[in-house]
């Protein structure tokens, strides 16, 4: 079976839906989504989405914070790029309907969160994410020209060179196989423009904030077509999500920090001031590295976060999901501390784009937690990551046009996907087993902190699964859970072999056998292609 339309949009966050919302006057637009519409992270962000708003903030302040958290290993020119698009990208989400959360005065409620000099950031209680993924779901499911595909899961993409079987100086995105995973059928997408908004990877470590459709698919898919991939080491923890045996790292958003609560140990005893200036609103690699080393050195599971201080009215108002979610735990955070440990959160590195997100292979963008646009450097700055997709969804979109207008290319004969000698598979089990080798194997030595030693042992495990998976995958059948397992093997590599080429210590990279930034020979992207 064969789908074709100008624009393919793999994923539903609010990157893609952006993308979508702001071509489909001008041309047919596909978006596939692993899962139902609102299955993304975009969905599950909880602090809000940072923005210049308030007349004692300025640019030059937000730009400057977010170079800071990147350990000065952001691009200028990206960073002024987004800052200042990001009032009016605010704005269009407020005009389709987001809902943010005004104060008494009727003014939009500016929440404070680690990293950020000023009180920046918009957020619809502490459930910011779902309002603006039920606003972007909304105007799309209302455009005539958008069709969603829900259920469908990218397998790869189809470039010239595949279709051809030959190396081409530059080579063109054609589409993507996908498997429509209720069917079983794998279905051929043509497109003049592909966009891959598939979001993080932070499935590919054992404990993890992040939803089970992030386990860094468009990566994967991107570095087997040829296109650069960028600062995967470069993956942050957030500080604080739940340290309970039923709760799956359900994330107690950086805003409740922002609202005044305080790290401590088991004892009581606070502990940031210890590790930086700024305590407990100290960058997210800081903050995590700190509760890694207060765990090690007193031994203990988790550390606490306490805003016991503040009346229980104010937390149920200021914050009813977690507050909520904690009582079904059988935690009254009014009362009593919240205990937390840090987990993989956020991929800062990603596919490499230009500033419109373009990648090296032509008609392929990248937008949104897949790409590496170079705003996050080496540590992204709280609710930077919906702010860069909405303004990278914006930016994209102008240039994918601009390119279907001046160009449109044939849809040569390619082949369906080919299932080889596909039977149904008896031995699933090894795909879980493989799975959870690998998320394991990355939580223990390629986590917060690291050494050669670690990441060399652990690359040497990986390799050793991909080939398990290689013989696996072209002998039995395609299910999403094997296409999975493929990809994270993918992105497991490429996170351990951009963490070995990074000879210091930056941001969310830290090894013991480099301790010290060094920004004569290390202040510099990491970048991977793969060769043919
Ligand atoms: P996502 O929203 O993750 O969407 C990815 C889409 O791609 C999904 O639809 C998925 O199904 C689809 N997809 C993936 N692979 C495939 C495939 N192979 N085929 C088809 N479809 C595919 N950031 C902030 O700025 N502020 C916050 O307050 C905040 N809080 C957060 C809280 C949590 C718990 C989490 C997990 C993240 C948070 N973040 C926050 C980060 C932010 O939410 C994400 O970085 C951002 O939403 C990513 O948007 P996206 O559009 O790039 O991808
Ligand atoms: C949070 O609410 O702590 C998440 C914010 C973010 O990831 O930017």
């Amino acid at each position: 079976m064969k789908i074709t339309s100008d624009f393919l949009i793999i994923g539903s966050g609010i990157a893609g839906l952006s993308f979508a919302l702001k071509v489909a006057d001008e041309g047919s637009v596909s978006i596939i989504t692993k899962r139902e519409v609102y299955e993304t992270s975009t969905n599950y962000a909880q602090g809000g989405i940072a923005t210049v708003f308030s007349e004692d903030d300025s640019f030059e302040a937000h730009a400057e914070d977010t170079m800071v958290a990147g350990a000065q290993l952001s691009h200028r020119d990206i960073v002024d790029i987004v800052v200042e698009s990001g009032p009016k990208a605010i704005q269009d989400l407020i005009d389709i309907g987001a809902d943010f959360t005004k104060n008494n005065d009727g003014e939009y409620d500016l929440t404070r969160e680690g990293g950020h000099s000023h009180r920046r950031i918009l957020h619809a209680s502490d459930i910011t994410g779902r309002e603006i993924e039920r606003a972007l779901a909304a105007a799309v499911a209302k455009h005539p020209n958008i069709t969603v595909y829900e259920y469908h899961c990218a397998v790869d993409l189809i470039t010239e060179a595949k279709a051809r079987q030959r190396r081409l100086p530059e080579d063109l995105c054609l589409g993507a196989y996908v498997l429509d995973s209720k069917n079983n059928e794998v279905i051929t997408f043509g497109a003049q423009v592909t966009v891959l908004a598939s979001g993080g990877a932070g499935k590919v470590y054992l404990y993890t904030s992040n939803p089970d459709i992030a386990s860094g698919d468009g990566v994967a898919m991107a570095y087997r077509a040829g296109a650069s991939i960028a600062n995967m080491e470069f993956m942050q923890f957030h500080p604080t999500t739940l340290y309970h045996p039923h709760a799956k790292s359900f994330l107690i958003s950086e805003a409740v920090r922002g609202e005044g609560a305080i790290l401590k140990r088991a004892d009581g005893t606070a502990f940031m001031e210890k590790y930086h200036k700024l305590k407990d609103l100290a960058p997210r690699d800081i903050v995590a590295r700190a509760i890694d080393n207060e765990m090690k050195v007193n031994g203990d599971d988790c550390v606490f976060l306490d805003m016991t201080h503040q009346s229980e009215d104010y937390i149920r108002d200021r914050f009813p999901n977690i507050h909520e979610t904690l009582l079904k735990y059988g935690i009254d955070m009014a009362k009593e501390p919240i205990p937390v440990v840090p987990a993989a959160h956020y991929l800062c590195g990603g596919v490499q784009v230009d500033n419109h997100g373009q990648t090296a292979i032509k008609n392929l963008f990248a937008i949104g937690e897949v790409s590496c646009t170079g705003l996050h450097g080496a540590n992204r700055l709280a609710s930077n990551s919906l702010l860069e997709g909405a303004v990278f969804g914006e930016r994209a979109a102008v240039k994918a046009i601009e390119t279907i207008s001046k160009e449109t290319h044939e849809f040569p004969q390619v082949e369906p996907w080919d299932c080889g000698s596909a039977i149904d598979s008896d031995e699933e089990v090894v795909v879980t087993h493989n799975w959870n080798e690998i998320r394991l194997c990355m939580w223990n030595y390629v986590g917060i902190v690291r050494s050669d030693k670690r990441l060399t042992r652990a690359l040497r495990r990986i390799r050793m699964i991909q080939e398990e998976i290689s013989d696996y995958y072209w002998d039995f059948y395609i299910t999403s859970d094997l296409l999975e397992l493929r990809n994270l093997a993918t992105v497991a590599e490429l996170i351990v072999r951009c963490a070995l080429e990074r000879k210091e210590s930056r941001g969310l990279h830290y090894t013991i056998d480099y301790p010290e930034t060094d920004d004569i020979h290390c202040k510099k992207d990491t970048v991977i292609r793969k060769t043919f």
